[in-house]
Parts: structure tokens; sequence; C-alpha cells
């Protein structure tokens, strides 16, 4: 396998962005797009005509158009799982057999939502989704992005252990009028059937005759849950080959279908094929996720940064950055490449971020002045998602632009503690509204963009062995196993 040689990458010495914008009055037509009803713009990176050639020579070594119709053409690229990732057949792009496999579930997961709807199962108005990971990031951000107005049910989360964030959850909801959806690709997750029995428990403790009768169950392993005690009727599979963190696209996205209605869900798929169509057909120096991905490796292998920051400048995208870390760092915080040789080279940055305007006051302060360098996305949304009048959008949204020009201008001071270095890289994305559509092409980019950079990086960003040891521990931990000193003095000062 082809191992991605970043040297001229490396020696790429680009002008500062300010100087940058003087020398080429094109910039921001060259380095700024809409597609799907988004408008990104990598102006304010360090990216030039220049670096992405030399990106795009990179990808033709590292056969990025190739990995991306073996991608869309279902072959077994997951190749340490022998196994393909056809996250994108759930949204209509793949092979003929994955898509009509996937259109097979949507239809049952639709009828199920039908039958809901039609109360078969008894009155619902409380969904309490039981998900851990993939299994609960997205279809939370999905639902907390776009159900803010929709009244037809109040959906919970939960996904910690914790029982307090269980208990949270169950202090709100009425138990004759709740539906459980338990989500797990495997069935096997520790945390999420924990969770699962206890509400099964608070439903029986509280006088519901039927509690498995109130069960969905949300999953690649079929059988597992009908062994578990979920009737095969309210099983809505998924394939194996759709990776958790990819997931959100499958009957993992139930609540969000149900509590958003069955349109809105497939808006949110069309807006996500209209992503792919875009990835998979555009030259890649007009093409927004391998753009993107570009300015990611410039500044990782090109100038060290070790974390990259996106900041929603808005409310209903304030899971947006846990979901991104999730999918982020378990796709690419990778040692050794897909065929198992170890990297000379930094993987993944570190994802963070939060909401504007909070996070002006809190970490801005680093960004601006901080010895690091950190890239910084900012995503706002045009059409506000409240009714509070249009003085609270527009300083939100001109706080975003302001905060993006600030890091580029910067600011001389006689008085270093004043004076502000600039030069500081920014990418912006502006959707024109948060629609299902729009959010459904954001996250597909997110996804796709994730990609490019594991085949550039030379990765599978399909597996995550890396989450497993900790499992094994707590299992062994749970059995009584031999631990070192400071472990066994923790376990013994819990539990005695
Ligand atoms: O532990 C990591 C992980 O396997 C994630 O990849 C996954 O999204 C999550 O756990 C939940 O797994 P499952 O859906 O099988 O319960």
């Amino acid at each position: 396998m082809a191992l991605p040689d970043w040297s001229t990458i490396q020696a790429l010495k680009p002008a500062s962005l300010k100087q940058l914008f003087d020398q080429d009055p094109a910039r921001l037509a060259t380095l700024s797009l809409d597609v799907a009803g988004i408008h990104f713009d990598w102006s304010k990176t360090h990216l030039t005509s220049d670096a992405v050639q030399a990106f795009a020579r990179l990808a033709a070594d590292m056969g990025l158009s190739a990995r991306r119709d073996a991608l869309f053409a279902g072959e077994a690229i997951n190749v340490t799982e022998g196994r393909a990732a056809e996250h994108t057949a759930e949204r209509g792009e793949g092979s003929p057999e994955s898509v009509a496999r996937a259109r097979g579930f949507h239809a049952r997961m639709r009828a199920l939502i039908d039958a809901i709807e039609a109360e078969a199962l008894g009155p619902v108005r409380h969904i309490l989704h039981i998900g851990i990971g993939g299994s609960a990031l997205g279809p939370e951000l999905l639902v907390d992005a776009l159900g803010r107005d929709a009244d037809r049910y109040d959906v919970a989360v939960v996904s910690n252990v914790d029982g307090a964030a269980l208990e949270e959850a169950l202090d709100r909801f009425d138990p004759q009028a709740t539906l459980i959806a338990i989500a797990s690709k495997t069935f096997t997750t520790t945390e999420t059937l924990l969770n699962a029995e206890s509400a099964l428990a608070w439903l029986s403790g509280n006088g519901v005759e039927d509690p498995y009768g109130r069960v969905v169950a949300l999953t690649a392993a079929p059988d597992k849950a009908v062994e578990w005690g979920v009737d095969e009727t309210r099983v809505l599979p998924f394939a194996e080959s759709v990776g958790g963190r990819y997931s959100l696209w499958s009957s993992i996205g139930f609540p969000a279908a149900l509590a958003l209605g069955w349109e809105a869900f497939e808006e949110m798929l069309e807006g996500a094929a209209e992503m792919d169509r875009h990835f998979r057909l555009t030259p890649l120096d007009r093409n927004a996720p391998v753009l993107a991905a570009f300015a990611d490796l410039y500044y990782a292998q090109a100038r060290g940064c070790e974390t990259r920051a996106t900041f929603a400048y808005d409310e209903r995208l304030r899971l947006l950055p846990s979901y991104l870390q999730q999918l982020e760092m378990e796709s690419n915080g990778k040692r050794v490449t897909a065929d198992g040789q170890p990297v000379s080279w930094p993987t993944a940055p570190i994802t963070w971020g939060g909401v504007g305007t909070d996070a002006q006051h809190a970490v801005f302060q680093l960004l601006h002045q901080g010895t690091r360098l950190v890239p910084v996305e900012f995503v706002g949304v045009i059409e506000p998602g409240h009714a509070q009048g249009d003085l609270h959008h527009r300083q939100l949204l001109l706080n975003m632009f302001a905060q993006g020009a600030a890091l580029m201008a910067g600011k001389e001071h006689q008085d270093l503690a004043r004076a502000y270095p600039g030069d500081r890289p920014s990418s912006t994305l502006l959707l024109s509204d948060l629609d299902p559509r729009t959010l459904g092409a954001l996250l597909a980019f997110y996804e796709q963009r994730t990609f490019v950079n594991a085949v550039l990086l030379g990765l599978n960003p399909f597996d995550q062995f890396g989450v497993e040891l900790g499992k094994e521990m707590a299992r062994a931990a749970e059995q009584g196993g031999d631990f070192d000193a400071s472990t066994s003095d923790l376990i013994q000062r819990a539990f005695g």
C-alpha cells in the first residue's frame, strides 16, 4: 500500500492570510463554493492553488478516486474487518443490491412508525431512546436540531450507564405512554443493555402489564434482540456493513423519523445523497469534502496543529461538536495504516469545539493569543431558529463573522499582552436554513471529509479496535480480576 509523502506539502510556504488576499483578487471565488444549501468558505485558511495541486497529486498517489468508487460500489474497504462500509446506500447512493436492502429496512421502519402512530402499541407520547456512541449521538443531534417545534413526541436519549442519566428521563416520562427504543448495532453493549433492563423494570414497576410490548430494537443483530426479549415484529434491522458512527441514516435514526415525521427523515436522506453525488462527481479542486480535508491535513502535517475546533453559531447545532468527536476521532484516531504498518505522521487531530457566542467568553482567548495554532471552523445558519426578533440572530451571525476576521487580521499593540498575532485560520460553513435536507447534507459532508482524511493518511476509518481494551478491563474488574496497585486500591476504596 502507498504511504503518504508529505514532503511537498511541508515545503509549501504560503504567505500570510492578509497577503494571500492582497495577492489574489480571485481568492474568495477559488476557495468558496455552494453545495446542497451550504456555503463553504476556505479563503481564510492558508490553502493556495499550489497547495490544492500538491494535495491533488498526493490524493492521486493514495488512490483517492479508486477508494471513493470502492466505497460507493460496496467493496470491502473496511479491510481489517473484511466488509464494506455501506452507510451511503441508506441514502440511495450505493450498489443496487445494498440500496434495495436499505430501502427494504426503511420500509419496515416506516410501517412500524405508521402502526405506532395508529396507536397499535397503545398511546405513545414519550420515546426513550437507549443507546451509546454512534447509536445515540447521531439521533440525538437530529432530534435536538430539528425537533424543537415538533410536539408530537417527547424524546429522551439516554446513553450513559450512570443511573442519573436514566433517572432524569424517567422522572419526566409517563410509563403508560412511553415507548423504549433500544439502539445497539451489536446488541451486546453493556451500558445499553443495563439501561434497557432498568427501563423495563421501571415500566413493570409502574403497572405496565406487558413491558416488552413497549420495546422496539434498532440493530444489525436482530437475533440477539429477539433472544433478549424483543418481539421480532418490533425489531428494526440494518446492515452489518453500516458502521456505528455512520448509522443515523438507518433504523438507528428511528426516534428522529418518528418525532420529526417520515417525510422529514426522507428529506434528510435526500440532502445527504446530494452531498454524496457532489463528492462522487465533482473535480477535487471544487469538491467540498475534499477541500476541507486538504485544509485539515495542511494544518496537521505542515503546521503541527494537534487540534481542530468547530464552533456552531446556532443553538440547534449545540450537539454537533460531540457528534464530530466520535465521527473523526473514532474513525481516524489510529496509529497503523490500513494494512497494519505503523505510521510516522500524525493522524486525526483532537476534535473539539462548542457553541457561539458562549465559547467566545470561555475559550477564544487561547484561539486569539495562545501559543498553539488551532484551525477553527465556524458553522452558522442564515435563517434563525426562533421568533425572538432579528436582533438576536443578527448579533449572533455578526459575532461569528467578526471572530473569523479578528483571527485573521490580528492587531498590533506596543503592549504585547494586548497584541493579537493574527494570521490564524478559520473556515466557515453557512447553511441557508436548518431543515432536514440541509442537515443531511452537512452530516454527509462531515462523513466524506473524514473518509478523504483517512485515505490520504493511509488509514481504515471504519474499524475501532482501540475501544476494546477498556471494555475488556471493565469486564475483568466486574469479575474481580487482578490489576495494578493503583487500580486495585481505587476499586477497594469504592466497593470495599
Ligand atoms: O465502543 C465503541 C462503539 O463500538 C462505537 O463504535 C459504537 O457506536 C458504540 O460503541 C455503540 O455500539 P453498539 O451500537 O453496538 O451498541
